[in-house]
């Protein structure tokens, strides 16, 4: 991991877990596993965090070597409650001063120079929220379109794409039983993977690549989890990754 800072990258994750109220192994590896294998590019990249929330993949990025990290975050749907404070809380305290907080709503953004790496963390669902599934709806398939038509103006040529949050199917969502693992989830106003994936295909993202939960504390699992049949009856939570072709 590059040094971006005063302290060691470890001793940064750690301050941060603590000051989202989280375990450092939850932080490190539920980002860890964000990024994937697109972590080697972080170093001096310039990304946009749309809904970044208090900012757990903005500040990572910035440890693990960002030049520059734009957090989107206009407290819209799905948001909580005093994220925006949160995040220039833990800006001061890291002193992760490349880190700016635009309380913009992503249509809505329209910044001079795209940027390398453009990251939607449980987010992609709700920049246009609906409970049509788009696979079958054409008026709202036009509608989330726009989104990936946006992500790709602001995404420079081969640049990278990463978007993870729950999917439409899942097994307690389609029987109308809480998840015992998920229980919050409205899985209704959440699209499937390959809805994404096939709206980034038509507006010119390629190298895709899609992978599952696997929850931190059991990554031994990973070979049993990693895949879209067993997350269906566990977290349906995908991580789906793109380039822009030229
Ligand atoms: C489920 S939260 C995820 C927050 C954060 N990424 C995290 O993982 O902690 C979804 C976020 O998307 C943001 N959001 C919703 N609509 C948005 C829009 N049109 N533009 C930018 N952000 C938006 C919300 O304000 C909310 O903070």
């Amino acid at each position: 991991m590059p040094k971006t800072a005063k302290n060691e990258p470890n001793e940064q994750i750690n301050k941060l877990a603590q000051l989202l109220n989280r375990s450092k192994r939850n932080v490190q590896g539920y980002i860890q596993n964000f990024w994937g294998p697109c972590l080697k590019f972080l170093h001096n990249a310039n990304i946009l965090d749309v809904g970044c929330g208090p900012g757990a993949t903005t500040f990572s990025a910035a440890i693990w070597g960002a030049k520059q990290v734009i957090g989107l975050e206009p407290q819209a749907a799905g948001s909580s409650q005093g994220s925006q404070t949160t995040f220039n809380k833990i800006k001061n305290e890291l002193k992760l001063h490349q880190c700016k907080l635009e309380p913009i709503d992503f249509l809505k953004y329209n910044p001079d120079n795209p940027f390398d790496i453009v990251l939607f963390y449980d987010s992609i669902n709700h920049i246009r929220e609906t409970t049509a599934d788009i696979r079958y709806d054409t008026a709202a398939r036009q509608e989330q379109k726009q989104i990936i038509a946006h992500v790709r103006q602001v995404t420079a040529t081969n640049g990278w794409v990463i978007m993870c949050d729950c999917s439409r199917k899942n097994f307690f969502g389609d029987f109308g039983i809480p998840s015992p693992v998920m229980p919050t989830i409205n899985w209704k106003t959440h699209q499937c993977a390959a809805a994404w994936r096939s709206l980034l295909q038509e507006e010119g993202f390629g190298n895709l690549s899609i992978n599952w939960r696997v929850p931190p504390r059991i990554k031994w699992a990973k070979p049993i989890l990693d895949n879209a049949f067993v997350n269906y009856l566990t977290f349906s939570h995908f991580i789906l990754r793109a380039q822009k072709l030229p």
